[in-house]
């Protein structure tokens, strides 16, 4: 498959061709600030080689005292610029708390975690806040919401960010719906469309928060083999095409072949 058409369903798309996804979320001047540019590595890489995720020796727990259980344990690993990486593991591993973890949900307690060069460890919430508004999240429960239609879902996640005209969010959820295969679904229901579809509206609101990274817990897993491969296709094309990361949990065995990298976790550790 090209990289320069996004998979399934292309004929749906609209004439443009966006090669940027932080262009395609939000025009350049109403971006979130990406905060303070980080110093240039010894090595001479550039900040944009700069892993998406770093961390060292992270570790958390749920709960204090007598209650208090240990979740994660001594986490090391970096995910690079662009890269697709596959985090699997048993029921209970620990993938979703690290993922809220990454994505500044929850706040690392023990070891060093940089997100988009980042330091989430010791942050204050509104660094916390600040991340998140840099990365893209998908969940397994898409979390549409059922009253609104799919154009809607998309436009709402504009309330995030008010400096961007009307007029530009209307462009731009038609956009978004276009790029991941929805333009003749724009004002159906969450539950007039299938299961697929209403990842991809996911997918899409997800992109409207210009995301530097990627975060999908599980998307797949309600979905049928074929429609599963088909989000899964969508979003290696938009990380091959923007250069965004991807962290993704899955179970799914079907997919794994998408991935750069695949991360195993088991009982809070992660497998060599
Ligand atoms: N809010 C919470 N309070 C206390 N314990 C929690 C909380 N959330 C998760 N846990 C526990 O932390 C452990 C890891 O949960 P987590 O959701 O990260 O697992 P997972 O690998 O994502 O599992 P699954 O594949 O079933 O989604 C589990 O034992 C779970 O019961
Ligand atoms: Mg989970």
């Amino acid at each position: 498959m090209s990289s320069d058409s996004p998979p399934n369903p292309p004929s749906s798309r609209s004439g443009s061709n966006p090669r940027d996804l932080r262009e395609v979320a939000l025009p350049a001047g109403n971006r979130a600030s990406p905060g303070p540019e980080p110093a240039a590595p010894p090595t001479g890489r550039t900040a944009t080689s700069l892993p998406a995720i770093v961390a060292r020796n992270v570790a958390f727990a749920f709960g204090t005292g007598e209650l208090r259980r240990q979740i994660l344990f001594d986490l090391s690993f970096e995910v690079a610029s662009g890269e697709i990486v596959l985090l699997t593991g048993p029921s209970g591993s620990g993938k979703t708390t690290l993922l809220t973890l990454i994505g500044g949900l929850r706040r690392v307690e023990s070891g060093e975690l940089t997100v988009l060069s980042r330091p989430l460890h010791h942050a204050l919430p509104a660094d916390l806040v600040a991340s998140r508004r840099e990365i893209g999240f998908i969940f397994q429960q898409h979390n549409l919401l059922e009253f609104l239609t799919a154009w809607q879902n998309v436009e709402l996640m504009f309330q995030l960010h008010p400096e961007v005209s009307a007029d530009q969010v209307r462009d731009r959820t038609l956009e978004l719906l276009t790029l991941v295969g929805l333009a003749e679904r724009l004002h159906h229901h969450p539950s007039q469309l299938s299961g697929g579809q209403r990842q991809r509206v996911a997918i899409a609101r997800a992109l409207v928060t210009s995301p530097r990274l990627i975060l999908a817990d599980e998307p797949t897993a309600a979905l049928d083999s074929q429609t599963g491969r088909d989000v899964v296709e969508l979003l290696q094309w938009l990380a091959r095409t923007n250069g965004c990361p991807i962290l993704m949990v899955t179970h799914d065995h079907r997919v794994l072949d998408v991935a750069d990298r695949i991360l195993h976790i088991e009982d809070g550790r992660l497998q060599a």
